[in-house]
């Protein structure tokens, strides 16, 4: 926790990019001037009238916005109050991500740039990128851990398939740190031609400001509808945070009603000490990672560890830095949750609802599922379902067929 005075909500970032002690610029020389050439761009047309014309159209046209605030009546009932689920699910392809891909893509364009380059982590946000990329016929290279192209490979053929490249990153754990590391290195040999579309709120300024504003949509959108729904605000909103980019997507517009409360879920993997690098708030310290001041995980820990959650979307042993500051002032309440909570709240929606949810977005259910029996009735919760499960579908047969294996005779839980 920092000691210093920090400022008021609605006044972060300042112009440097820090939210109090967090975020900025800690970076290496030469992207000092892609980074301001991308700053002055996103202030000349983020309030440009055509540019969000432009960015309207294609999320209601290409992407399928408005996203419903879905009433989950059965687990609602389940659970002992009113679970709303933003279905970000239900975007084109599947996730939050295009949200920012396609904000950031029409910035690109209107910056000259040819080529797309990104990170991705679970692939939805090399899967997004890829297709804005296609949709505005611009090359693009995507960068993924070769641990990561295992456990998400449906994702590196969709890539594929939409025109992109993928480059495996292969150093250090073979996962989305690595993955950016050698990205932002490719940037900087191609920075005159090439855009660096990052995937959430991090990293050095202004992309914590710039993926927060394309991905604001979210809870400007649940606001408006629960609003029109219900007649009031939710008491409380929740949502996993890997990045932090769908959490302060659904935040941002809640930030200044006190009485609705905000919880950050964040995974916590098998829960033992030596698999907790993705707790990045809840076991973390500041420091300075990917070019920005947050709390992050230590390096020893997270080579240590060797062991990943189960969401490989969550695998960020840092956070975007407005999430450290909002963990500071008290704002946002940051809880981890485990595997095995993980898996039975996926499947809890799955049976009750019909929703196969992405096992990131089930971290966020999971936490619900510890405060089943303490919620009173009428309380109104929106839950951000960041995305579809399709995408793990390996990986829950992998963990399904490890709990086969522990049973006799047919089990009661598919998963844990
Ligand atoms: C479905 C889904 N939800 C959440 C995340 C985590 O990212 P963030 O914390 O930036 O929303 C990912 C990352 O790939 C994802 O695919």
């Amino acid at each position: 926790m920092s000691d210093q005075k920090l400022p008021a909500l609605g006044s972060v970032p300042d112009e440097n990019g820090f939210f109090g002690p967090y975020g900025g610029r800690f970076v290496p020389e030469p992207l000092e001037a892609p980074l301001a050439e991308l700053t002055a761009a996103f202030r000349q047309f983020k309030d440009d009238d055509s540019f969000v014309a432009e960015l309207d159209r294609e999320y209601r046209t290409y992407s399928g916005r408005p996203t419903p605030l879905y009433h989950a009546e059965r687990l609602s009932e389940h659970l002992g109050a009113t679970i709303l689920l933003k279905r970000e699910d239900l975007n084109h392809l599947g996730a939050h991500k295009l949200n920012n891909c396609l904000g950031q893509a029409l910035l690109a364009k209107r910056m000259g740039k040819k080529k797309l380059i990104a990170e991705t982590g679970a692939g939805q946000h090399g899967v997004a990128t890829a297709a804005v990329a296609a949709r505005l016929g611009l090359e693009c290279d995507i960068y993924m851990g070769e641990e990561d192209m295992r456990r998400q490979s449906p994702n590196v053929t969709r890539i594929e398939l939409m025109g992109a490249r993928v480059v495996p990153a292969t150093s250090g754990d073979k996962t989305l740190s690595n993955a950016v590391d050698e990205a932002i290195g490719a940037w900087v040999s191609e920075s005159e031609t090439a855009f660096y579309l990052l995937g959430s709120v991090v990293g050095p300024h202004p992309y914590p400001e710039l993926v927060r504003h394309f991905q604001s949509i979210i809870g400007r959108e649940a606001r408006e509808q629960v609003l029109a729904e219900y007649g009031r605000l939710p008491d409380m909103i929740t949502a996993c945070a890997g990045g932090g980019s769908n959490a302060i997507g659904l935040f941002h517009a809640f930030l200044g009603d006190d009485a609705v409360k905000i919880v950050g879920v964040e995974a916590a993997g098998s829960g033992v000490e030596t698999n907790r690098h993705a707790a990045t708030l809840t076991t973390g310290k500041p420091a300075v990672i990917h070019g920005m001041n947050t709390y992050c995980i230590e390096e020893g820990a997270v080579t240590a560890g060797g062991n990943h959650c189960i969401a490989a979307g969550l695998d960020y042993p840092g956070i975007g830095p407005e999430h450290s500051y909002l963990k500071d002032l008290g704002r946002v309440q940051y809880e981890a949750v485990v595997d095995k909570e993980v898996m039975l709240a996926f499947e809890t929606l799955c049976r009750l609802e019909g929703i196969i949810p992405a096992l990131e977005s089930s971290h966020a259910l999971a936490y619900l599922e510890r405060l089943k029996g303490s919620f009173a009735s009428e309380q109104l919760v929106i839950v951000n379902l960041s995305g579809r499960g399709d995408k793990d579908m390996d990986e829950l047969i992998r963990h399904r067929n490890q709990a086969l294996g522990k049973e006799a005779g047919p089990p009661t839980q598919l998963f844990c």
